[in-house]
């Protein structure tokens, strides 16, 4: 994605938290790539992932139910365990799980703050969609990757990662959890 212009100011919207019936929506396609309008979506969901410092952000948890998320995984220091994913903005993505290998791991999402929990995903996946000027993204791929596009497709179906704890007595929070500093999971 392109640079921001300077004189664009901040945007950070409000997150939705679970409970909230736009969460539990199927998020409508986009049917225009490259407008204005899709631009201006996805740098507000650039500046309030990055304000909050989320992992990746699907549009519908700012309150706009269309197909369209984003992840990003950085070196860092809160997460040493987490291997860097690119930053991408996915639009209208189709995600197909390959082979039958599934993974647990802790998961955590900015609707439901405060809390971690274990989900199973797909280990290996291959997932397919545009960038937001309309050029074509086809990628395969495996571990923290492959599962943040598939925590943050699920919200473009109505799914949050609870809905996905299989085993409650791994589901709480995160303090309580991961008490020692440096150990707490991304999300
Ligand atoms: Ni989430």
């Amino acid at each position: 994605m392109q640079a921001r212009p300077v004189e664009s100011r901040m945007a950070i919207r409000t997150v939705l938290r679970m409970g909230h019936p736009l969460l539990q929506q199927v998020a409508a396609p986009v049917e225009r790539l490259g407008t204005p309008e899709l631009r201006e979506l996805v740098a507000d969901m650039d500046d309030t992932m990055r304000a909050l410092n989320g992992a990746g952000i699907a549009a519908p948890q700012i309150g706009v139910s269309l197909r369209v998320v984003m992840f990003e995984i950085t070196r860092n220091p809160r997460y040493p365990q987490a291997e860097p994913v690119p930053y991408t903005v996915l639009v209208n993505p189709v995600l197909e799980p390959l082979g039958e290998e599934r993974d647990e791991a802790w998961e955590g999402c900015l609707s439901v703050p405060g809390l971690r929990g274990v989900v199973e995903r797909h280990s290996q996946v291959r997932y397919r969609g545009f960038d937001p000027e309309g050029r074509p993204i086809d990628r395969t791929v495996a571990g923290f990757h492959a599962r943040v596009v598939q925590h943050e497709v699920d919200h473009l179906d109505g799914i949050l990662y609870p809905m996905r704890v299989t085993d409650m007595r791994r589901f709480g929070f995160e303090d309580e959890l991961f008490p020692d500093p440096g150990t707490l999971p991304p999300d």
